[in-house]
């Protein structure tokens, strides 16, 4: 992956004298226009909007602005490794794709085209409890490629046993568990559109299959769809979960966890003393707690808190190559990527998954370059100036 940045570069200018007029957007606010003009209301503000006014979705991105890159000059940059190391596996970038569900509201090839254009980069792909296509699916289309499963707890501790037992017979690397999910935020733009997927069977994909889930229901959901949604919305969300739930996790699994939605040091210590494998600082691109804190905000304080004893990865407002650079020197091992490739599924499938993937990487292997780095594990916060 050495220079990859600049072979992504003259990729694109090399066809300068005869550029396709059909070619797809570089910038995010480009692609987030075009798949405002291919989706309708309900499925484009499902993906663009937050929760409550929004704040913390805006939040997000603003405190990126909010740090500076300081650059070093004459430091042989010409050779570059943007590998980093989790769970005693090599991952050749340090980008992954976020969880997010019901991908088939927003294109037809759903999350199977998303998990083909991961595989093809060697990124891995989250792939959330709430898909269309089911996990088993998805693992099918990825072959050896790295893939982690985002659990939502169910309040039925069976069918969450069995989802994990699911995961790692398809062959799963990890699990990350969503915690700041126990039930849907107040999120306006959905209530004005009235527009919830999973009641139209959407989403539901892993749940429909599950055997245990399934034996809930006094008639298959392909004879009843009605009573199996109905079902699922008595079951999907588990606001009663304390901490001492993970043990039951960990007796199910010998996979890392991972807590997704985590936003304070002291939860961060607490996953640590409950034997966690690791932290995902988000806030669910602020479609949960509007007027939670910024992710970017969180992720200090939580490194200084347990970043020696545990992996902490972030997501939230991750845009561009730069976005990148200051939350690895901030301290987090690797980030997760999510609107930019929904709207990279909604204007081109699989294509713009692909797309959007591999010019975030270019960015991000030119911006370390050019900030002075050869390597992630050189990023610290001495490449930082915070702009107060
Ligand atoms: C999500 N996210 C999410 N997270 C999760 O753990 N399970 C899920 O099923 C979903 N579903 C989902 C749907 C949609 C449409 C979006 C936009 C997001 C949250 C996701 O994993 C991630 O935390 C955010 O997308 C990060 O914010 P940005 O960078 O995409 O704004």
């Amino acid at each position: 992956m050495s220079n990859y940045g600049n072979q992504v570069q003259f990729e694109v200018y090399r066809t300068m004298t005869q550029p396709d007029p059909d070619r797809l957007p570089v910038s995010y606010e480009d692609w987030e226009a075009k798949a405002r003009e291919v989706l309708e209301d309900g499925p484009f503000y499902y993906v663009a909007g937050g929760a409550g006014g929004e704040e913390t979705m805006k939040d997000n991105h603003h405190s990126f602005t909010r740090w500076k890159i300081v650059p070093r000059v004459l430091k042989n940059v010409e050779d570059r490794d943007l590998s980093i190391e989790l769970f005693g596996k090599k991952y050749e970038t340090p980008l992954l794709q976020a969880p997010i569900g019901v991908q088939s509201i927003i294109h037809e090839g759903g999350e199977l085209a998303s998990a083909k254009a991961s595989a093809a980069l060697n990124i891995p792909y989250i792939a959330s409890s709430a898909s269309t296509k089911t996990m088993e699916e998805i693992a099918g289309v990825m072959g050896d490629a790295p893939k982690w499963f985002q659990l939502y707890w169910n309040k039925d501790p069976e069918v969450t046993a069995s989802f994990v037992r699911r995961a790692e017979t398809a062959g799963y690397d990890a699990i990350v568990v969503t915690l700041d999910t126990p039930m849907m935020a107040w999120r306006e733009k959905d209530l004005k559109n009235v527009y919830l997927p999973f009641l139209i069977g959407e989403g539901v994909g892993n749940y429909f299959t599950d055997p245990v889930f399934r034996s809930r229901l006094a008639s298959p959901p392909e004879e009843d769809p009605t009573q199996a949604v109905m079902h699922w919305t008595k079951t999907f969300g588990n606001p009663g979960l304390t901490w001492e739930h993970l043990l039951f996790l960990r007796e199910h699994t010998d996979l890392p966890i991972l807590l997704k939605g985590v936003l304070h040091p002291d939860d961060a210590k607490q996953a640590l003393e409950y034997g966690v494998d690791g932290i995902i600082v988000s806030n669910h691109g602020g479609r949960q707690v509007d007027g939670a804190m910024s992710s970017l905000k969180a992720l200090p304080p939580i490194v200084e808190a347990v970043g020696n004893e545990l992996p902490v990865l972030m997501d939230g407002g991750i845009r561009r190559g730069a976005d990148v650079i200051k939350a690895l020197s901030l301290g987090a091992e690797a980030v997760l990527v999510g609107r930019p490739c929904m709207y990279g599924l909604a204007v081109a499938g699989e294509q713009g998954v692909h797309e959007v993937l591999r010019n975030l990487l270019a960015d991000t292997d030119i911006t370390m370059a050019l900030s002075g780095c050869s390597s992630v594990s050189e990023l610290n916060r001495s490449v930082l100036l915070e702009d107060r």
